[in-house]
């Protein structure tokens, strides 16, 4: 490990021809793979989801690389030899010459990391979920609306990047089902866990509890938070409320992207929500949530409706099972219904005047075109912030914002409306205790 050293940093080079050019756009000076093109990037979470990133962050130079376990270290230096080590992400974003960050840690960093990193004037790709409370997703996009020409910002629903999302979004906007009046999404992961772990033996040499738990209010170290294989032991801690926001921010991102993207939804104005017995230390397996949306430039009010953990909305007819799609949407209009997994679709016609006369769909030169690969979106956006990401911190976080005040809603056992302007309810003023959360002292989300 070392520190590395640039002459040149890409930041003070592309102010550079900024400055030769007259313009603020960025442009390289040589060709596309010189070293100098290259952005300074750190990793934070290297092992788990973050190694599903080595591939595409090895295209720049990966200068630091942060984890509070540091038995992670070794094999991460072995693919990336120059980068400095960090335990602690705070120290990580102050690393000179750093122009991005790839965020993979757990969800209860995710608003803190994001928010930190967009003040200290980097790019930010980061996993999802962006938040796991209402005040975090506004805070970061808050922060992101002041920063949003300058950085590239893109939340780790890659999904996003199948041709089926431009396609689902086409069908509705060209009318195949009508006028849009509802949508629903669904996910079936069902992890069930009584509450937090008792505390259980120690900390491995080297793992740094005190920083997992970062933000997060103190619970016991137990092994068990850290038994997943990589990729998957988000599934040891997202459930609990102090660590995630279980399955809403864990598949419910992916799947309600597949929704949002279609629909080009705003902030709610109501919420209700229902399932499982509360218990103060999980979040429900069971739940359903409902959300009234206003117009937009092309359609009217709508519903949203996200069902998890075996809650499911009604079939359009029983021989349509929607059951067998683990994770889909459903669209309906005044026309029929659009159903959707990630990668396919289906349209019904309803009713004795759904004859597709009012179906205008577009020439082939019209379609929207592909995203390509989802990350390197955003490295394009780095290099150019002018270019867009499709799932940006403004996008991302209003989606993220709408699906945690169904959390909100479920702990108030209400329907509640919601003034989206201030994050509040007008109605149910108990309801704005759950849409933040407190934190350990030391940890500052406007760091
Ligand atoms: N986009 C996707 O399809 C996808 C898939 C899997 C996971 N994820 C997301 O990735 C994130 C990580 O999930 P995971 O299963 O890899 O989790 P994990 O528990 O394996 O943690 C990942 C890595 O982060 C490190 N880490 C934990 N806290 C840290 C901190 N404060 N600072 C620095 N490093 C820290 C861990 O030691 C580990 O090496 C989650 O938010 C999850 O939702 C996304």
């Amino acid at each position: 490990m070392s520190t590395q050293s640039t002459p040149l940093s890409r930041r003070r080079f592309v102010g550079a021809a900024g400055l030769v050019a007259g313009s603020m756009i960025t442009r390289p000076l040589f060709g596309q793979n010189a070293a100098s093109n290259k952005l300074n990037v750190a990793l934070i979470g290297v092992w788990g989801r973050g190694l599903a990133h080595y591939d595409s962050i090895a295209e720049e130079n990966v200068v630091a690389l942060c984890d509070i376990n540091e038995a992670r270290f070794p094999e991460a230096l072995k693919r990336f030899p120059n980068a400095t080590t960090y335990i602690d992400w705070r120290k990580c974003l102050d690393h000179k010459g750093l122009d991005a960050v790839v965020v993979c840690t757990p969800d209860h960093t995710h608003a803190f990391i994001a928010n930190w990193a967009l003040k200290r004037n980097l790019h930010c790709y980061c996993e999802k979920p962006l938040a796991i409370t209402v005040n975090e997703a506004r805070t970061v996009r808050a922060t992101w609306e002041t920063k949003k020409d300058k950085l590239a910002t893109q939340v780790g629903m890659q999904r996003h990047a199948n041709p089926n999302f431009n396609r689902v979004r086409e069908l509705i906007r060209d009318g195949a089902i009508g006028e849009l009046k509802a949508a629903y999404a669904w996910g079936n992961r069902q992890i069930p866990k009584p509450g937090y772990f008792p505390e259980e033996g120690a900390p491995p040499n080297g793992f740094h509890y005190d920083l997992w738990l970062g933000p997060s209010p103190f619970h016991p170290y137990n092994p068990a938070y850290f038994s997943g294989g990589a990729g998957a032991n988000c599934l040891s801690w997202n459930m609990f409320w102090d660590f995630g926001a279980g399955q809403i921010g864990d598949m419910g991102s992916h799947t309600m992207d597949l929704l949002w993207n279609a629909v080009d939804g705003g902030l709610p104005t109501s919420a209700e929500a229902k399932g499982d017995a509360y218990n103060s230390d999980v979040t429900p397996v069971k739940c359903e949530s409902h959300f009234e949306l206003p117009a937009n430039d092309w359609r009217g009010p709508i519903s949203v409706s996200w069902y998890q953990g075996g809650a499911m909305p009604s079939s359009p007819k029983k021989h349509i099972d929607l059951t067998q799609i683990s994770h889909g949407a459903m669209f309906k209009g005044t026309k029929g219904f659009l159903i959707a997994d990630f990668d396919s679709r289906l349209i019904l016609p309803y009713g004795n005047d759904a004859d597709m006369s009012y179906y205008k769909p577009r020439k082939k030169e019209d379609m929207l075109p592909d995203l390509g690969h989802f990350q390197k979106q955003w490295f394009d956006a780095c290099r150019d912030p002018s270019k867009p990401t499709a799932c940006n911190f403004g996008y991302s976080a209003n989606m993220i914002e709408m699906m945690l005040l169904g959390l909100v809603a479920y702990r108030t056992g209400k329907k509640i409306q919601y003034d989206g302007k201030t994050g509040t309810s007008p109605d149910t003023p108990e309801a704005n205790a759950f849409m933040k959360k407190e934190y350990r002292d030391g940890w500052n989300i406007d760091g």
